[in-house]
């Protein structure tokens, strides 16, 4: 007996040695040690040798023999099978983490910020208002009474529900209803969307952005509105700029005037973008037509004021040198991708 015991041990050893490089090398363990004609079945076989008063005993080492075998060739198994039967149960946590796509702020966003942060460094406060408004703020109140005919330049979408109600055409209505406030002076900006009744092409759409502008106070001249305006232009499009006032028309201000930047692509010299000109319009402006403050109840021989609109489309499409206006609503991740930084 002595002489199993040993042999045990020699197996033992040997099993303990065991290296296996592959499946197939675990394999190989397999059939030789726990085979139908493996080594720990014949070993088990010289039970029938082990004289009766000895066989507990030996029971008990044979069997810890193959529990030991059979732990090794588990063992082999996990480290050759390529971690195949460890991911089902397990989360390898030191894996590096599947990336977020990250999004980014849409143009017309990234435009109307930096406008808005620049006039908010002037001293300019943001309001907001309804995009559904009634025709008193929209129009009357603007100095755009029923049957105007400046009405045409602005026509919109109707409620059904109530034909008072109706998309505001620009944010002048939140000018408006800053104004019945009464609250003096007045130092606005307000950014929003609008929508007009046009058919959609490169250069039109039913909706767009606007960021429009008021201040009033006491003594505010025609001389403020300009240089407001300039510091905007040469903070948005650089020191090299040139402006340009032309006398314009708007019932909501008087006198009125439409302001030009020197064409972007060309410096000036004329190209397709500017028509040959050298110039672009980019805004509408005037000083607050008395009648406007007179519906708003706020006296009209003590205060003045100047007002601006801007539509951000335009602007982002000269900033970026956009050639359609249609690419800001398709929603393709291609154009809105390219994107990704404050201007
Ligand atoms: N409300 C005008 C528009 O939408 C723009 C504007 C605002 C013009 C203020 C003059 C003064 O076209």
């Amino acid at each position: 007996m002595e002489q199993l015991i040993k042999q045990i041990e020699d197996y033992k050893q040997e099993i303990n040695n065991y290296v296996a490089a592959n499946a197939d090398d675990a394999e190989t363990f397999r059939i030789k040690y726990l085979g139908t004609k493996g080594l720990v079945k014949s070993v088990m076989g010289e039970m029938k040798n082990v004289p009766a008063d000895q066989k507990k005993e030996f029971g008990q080492l044979l069997n810890d023999f193959k529990l030991f075998t059979e732990a090794k060739y588990e063992e082999l198994k996990e480290t050759t099978d390529n971690g195949k039967a460890n991911t089902e149960n397990t989360i390898d946590i030191s894996l590096p983490a599947d990336t977020l796509p990250l999004g980014s702020r849409h143009p017309i966003s990234l435009v109307r910020n930096r406008i808005v942060s620049i006039f908010q460094r002037l001293g300019f406060a943001v309001a907001e208002g309804p995009e559904i408004e009634d025709d008193w703020h929209n129009f009357t109140a603007l100095n755009l009474p029923e049957n105007h005919p400046a009405r045409d330049m602005q026509d919109t979408f109707y409620i059904n529900q109530n034909p008072d109600w109706l998309l505001r055409t620009h944010t002048s209505s939140v000018q408006v209803r800053e104004m019945e406030k009464g609250k003096l002076p007045i130092r606005i900006i307000c950014p929003g969307r609008v929508y007009r009744n046009e058919t959609i092409s490169a250069r039109a759409h039913c909706f767009f952005h606007q960021v429009e502008g008021l201040y009033i106070a006491e003594n505010v001249s025609f001389a403020d509105l300009k240089q407001t305006l300039y510091f905007f232009v040469q903070e948005m499009f650089g020191e090299s700029v040139k402006v340009r006032f032309r006398p314009s028309y708007f019932p909501f201000t008087e006198p009125s005037a439409e302001m030009d930047i020197s064409c972007l692509i060309c410096g000036g010299k004329g190209c397709n973008v500017c028509k040959h000109t050298g110039w672009v319009e980019i805004l509408g402006c005037g000083m607050v037509h008395p009648n406007l403050l007179e519906n708003c109840g706020i006296d009209s021989n003590k205060y003045t004021g100047f007002a601006f609109g801007m539509g951000v489309e335009r602007i982002t499409m000269l900033k970026y040198q956009i050639k359609d206006l249609r690419l800001f609503s398709e929603n393709d991740l291609r154009f809105l991708k390219q994107f990704t930084s404050a201007v």
